[in-house]
This record gives structure tokens, sequence and C-alpha cells, in this order.
């Protein structure tokens, strides 16, 4: 029929074989992701009815895509071979959680990660240590287990956890970013990183409004 050449029959079932183990990965992270942002809203909806307070405004989630996995692992030299993606690219699966309190940030970290199977690789608390630039959020790598027909696989979930603020700070941010293909002009960085004070301060604000309407805690 066409003028391809066929290939070897073992070529082609080593290709299978690729593909079938890819398409499982994949699916492993959208399971994990999804499984931690079910935990997520369990926690709020028990929080909302027994303490009659919302802590979540919002939980969002992602998974990488293959070329964005290509990509990073090709700029990171990471190999692109199962294992070596699950140990560094550990972003594959992405939560984000959008709190109205920084307390409540803590609140829920501490709920979820308290939680028997899930383990934490890592916790960068940019809420307590920003970066340079003014960014605040709170990230858990955590590795939580999905059990597949093949057996049970660990994977790593990024969590972020930020409040309203900071959240409108990221994405406002990142749109500069991107616009600038990151190379914001020094005028502009000040001012970014102005209004992360700004943002900063309105969540203190916030705090205590709210504990001046509701008491402490
Ligand atoms: P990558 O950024 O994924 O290469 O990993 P990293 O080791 O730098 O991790 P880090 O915790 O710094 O950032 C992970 C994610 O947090 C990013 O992919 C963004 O979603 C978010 N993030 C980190 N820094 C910033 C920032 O300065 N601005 C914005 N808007 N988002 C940020
Ligand atoms: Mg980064």
């Amino acid at each position: 029929m066409s003028g391809m050449p066929e290939l070897p029959a073992e070529d082609v079932r080593r290709f299978a074989q690729i593909r079938e183990d890819f398409t499982r990965m994949m699916l492993g992270y959208r399971f994990g992701m999804e499984q931690v942002a079910t935990r997520l809203e369990i926690l709020r909806e028990e929080f909302a009815e027994l303490h009659l307070d919302n802590p979540i405004e919002h939980i969002s989630t992602r998974v990488k895509s293959p070329e964005s996995i290509i990509e990073k692992a090709g700029r990171q030299g990471v190999e692109l071979e199962i294992e070596a993606l699950r140990e560094h690219i550990t972003d594959i699966a992405g939560v984000r959680v959008i709190c109205s309190f920084v307390a409540d940030v803590y609140r829920l970290v501490d709920s979820l990660t308290a939680q028997a199977d899930i383990t934490v690789r890592v916790v960068k608390d940019y809420i307590a240590n920003p970066k340079p630039n003014g960014y605040r959020s709170l990230h858990v790598i955590l590795e939580i287990p999905v059990f597949l027909s093949s057996g049970p696989v660990q994977v790593p979930v990024e969590v972020q956890f930020r409040t309203v603020a900071m959240d409108f700070w990221a994405s406002t941010e990142h749109k500069i970013f991107y616009k600038y293909e990151g190379d914001v002009p020094p005028h502009l960085r000040q001012r970014i990183t102005d209004a992360a004070v700004t943002a900063a301060r309105m969540d203190e604000e916030m705090a205590e409004l709210h504990r001046a309407v509701h008491g402490t805690d």
C-alpha cells in the first residue's frame, strides 16, 4: 500500500509497550491529583458543616501536557523514563488551593499532610520566606498512592496553597513576566515587588478584620 517500510515486529511491540506505560503514568498523575483535590473538598465541607466557616475559596487542578513534560525534562537534563520523571519532575500533577486567610493555609496543610497514606516530600514556605520578587505561596510536594490494575503507584503531586491576595499578585506577575518574555524592565520589577508587599498587608488587614468580627482564632 504505502511506501512506508514495515517496522520489525519487535520494534512495534516495544513502541506499544512505551505507549502503554506512558498512558498508565499519565493516568496515575491524573488520579493522584483528583484524589488530593477530593480530600481537600472533604476538608472544606467538614469545616463548613462543623465550624461554620469555609477555609477554601477555590481549588483548581491541572496535569502538565506531554509537550511541557518533555520540554522541562530536556531543560533539566532528566531522562525521559518513568522513574526519572517521577523523581525529578515533581509538578506533573498540580493542585492549587486558594484560601481566604493565611491561617487557613496552615490549617489545611496540616490536616492534609497528617493523613496516613500521604507522604510529604518537600515543603517550600514562600509565605514565611517570600521569593526576592515578592512571590508568596506555600508549596507542598507530596506523594499519594493510586491503585491501578497493574498495582499501586506512589504519585507525586505539587499542591500550592495561597490566599486570594497572593493569587491575584501571582497571576498578574505571571502575565507581565510572559508579556516581557521574562525580561521585565527594572522599574516594573520594583512595582511588582511593592505590590506584593501591599498584598501581604491586605492579608494582615483582612485577618485582623476577621478576628475583630469573630473573636480570636
Ligand atoms: P519550577 O518553577 O517548576 O521549575 O520549579 P522550582 O524548583 O523553581 O519550584 P518553585 O517552588 O519555585 O515554583 C514552582 C511553581 O510555583 C511554578 O511553576 C509557579 O507555578 C509557581 N511560582 C514560583 N515562583 C513564582 C513567581 O515568582 N511568580 C509566579 N507567578 N509563580 C511562581
Ligand atoms: Mg521556579
